[in-house]
């Protein structure tokens, strides 16, 4: 008697509920994936540093007259990286090195702002006494944290994509010239994976990595700045060189432009 029903017809509604489950759990993760809008953080700009209202009142008071609604002029990129110039890892020493960037210590600062350098001279003494509150007790500087991925994405190594050649520029936008760092890039899964399929256009060379000015004006020339943000998303054309660029990091057994789920998340 000829089988109609052959053995492995068995397992097919197991197969055909795993299919429509699997298929059912892909679709809530598209929808999740493209249609949730994340975009509200970019912006995000709290005050910096964190200070209690006592605390600031005191500082306050030492200043300037207080204007209500102005809070203390607190840590200023604008100044530091733009103004005067200093280079990212002077005070984000472990970019390059480590997977988590690091806020740089009381003592960092202290390099220039102990009394009797910097500041009676080019800072006002009264705008840097958090600092140096901070530094004699033996405190940190409550920072107000920016950039910060949800916990279930494990995986976001700073000093990998530094070494690629992808530029803080790239992720931060002009921090050289923001007063106070907010956040310009979505940081969005979506953003995640328009550039591993796409690195091309964001590689500098190595050593320009932290020039953001450089950066800039090369990504301006090759019409990478064609959208409002930096705008990975919108980008056709890639940076003088990055061609060779990506080829380079393939030989040099490129690890990956992960896109796969485990790379990233749990
Ligand atoms: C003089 C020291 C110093 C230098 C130089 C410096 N930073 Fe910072 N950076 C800080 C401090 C302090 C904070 C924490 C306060 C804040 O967010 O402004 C910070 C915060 C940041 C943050 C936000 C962190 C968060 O909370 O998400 C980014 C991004 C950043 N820096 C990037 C850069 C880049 C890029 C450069 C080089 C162009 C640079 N920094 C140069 C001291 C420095
Ligand atoms: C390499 C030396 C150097 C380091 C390191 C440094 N600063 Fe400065 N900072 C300066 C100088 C110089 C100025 C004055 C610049 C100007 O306004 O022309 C300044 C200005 C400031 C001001 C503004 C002062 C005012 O008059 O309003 C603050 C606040 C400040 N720094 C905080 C910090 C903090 C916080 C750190 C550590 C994260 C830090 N600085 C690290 C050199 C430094
Ligand atoms: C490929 C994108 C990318 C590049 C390139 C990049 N960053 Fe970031 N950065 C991020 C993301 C994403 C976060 C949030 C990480 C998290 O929450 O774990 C972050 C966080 C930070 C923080 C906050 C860390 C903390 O613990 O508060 C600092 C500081 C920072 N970056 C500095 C830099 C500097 C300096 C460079 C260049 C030398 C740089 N980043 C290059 C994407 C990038
Ligand atoms: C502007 C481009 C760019 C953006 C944005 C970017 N990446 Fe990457 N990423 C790269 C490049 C280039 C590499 C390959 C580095 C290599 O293999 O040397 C990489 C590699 C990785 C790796 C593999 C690391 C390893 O050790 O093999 C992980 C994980 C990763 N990225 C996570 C992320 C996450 C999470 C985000 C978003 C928050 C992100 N990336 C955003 C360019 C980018
Ligand atoms: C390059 C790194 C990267 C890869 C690869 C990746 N993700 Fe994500 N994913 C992220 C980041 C970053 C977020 C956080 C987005 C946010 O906070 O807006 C995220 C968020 C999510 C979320 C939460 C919903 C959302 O969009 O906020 C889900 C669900 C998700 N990912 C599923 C997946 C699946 C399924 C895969 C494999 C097909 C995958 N991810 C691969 C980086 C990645």
């Amino acid at each position: 008697m000829s089988t109609i029903f052959p053995k492995w017809f068995n397992k097919l509604p197991p197969l055909i509920l795993a299919g429509v489950l699997g298929g059912g759990s892909a679709a809530v993760a598209g929808v999740w994936y493209y249609a949730t809008p994340k975009f509200w953080r970019v912006g995000y700009m709290p005050s910096q540093p964190f200070l209690t209202s006592d605390y600031e009142d005191v500082l306050y008071r030492e200043a300037n007259p207080r204007v209500p609604g102005v809070t203390y002029p607190g840590f200023s990129h604008q100044i530091h990286a733009g103004k005067l110039g200093m280079d990212c890892r002077y005070c984000h020493s472990h970019v390059e090195e480590s997977p988590e960037a690091n806020i740089p210590s009381a003592s960092t600062c202290m390099g220039c702002h102990a009394e009797g350098h910097v500041d009676e001279k080019f800072a006002r003494p009264a705008h840097l006494r958090f600092v140096r509150d901070a530094w004699a007790n033996d405190e940190s500087i409550q920072w107000r944290r920016v950039h910060k991925l949800p916990d279930y994405v494990r995986n976001f190594p700073h000093n990998v994509h530094i070494n690629a050649g992808v530029s803080c520029f790239s992720c931060h936008g002009n921090i050289m010239e923001q007063e106070v760092v907010h956040q310009v890039e979505p940081l969005s899964m979506s953003w995640c994976l328009d550039c591993h399929r796409n690195p091309e256009p964001h590689l500098v060379p190595r050593d320009k990595v932290t020039d953001l000015y450089w950066v800039r004006n090369q990504f301006r020339s090759t019409k990478l700045l064609n959208t409002a943000s930096s705008g990975l998303g919108g980008l056709d054309s890639g940076t003088p060189g990055g061609a060779a660029l990506l080829n380079g990091l393939r030989e040099h057994d490129l690890h990956l432009l992960p896109e796969n789920c485990g790379a990233c998340h749990y």
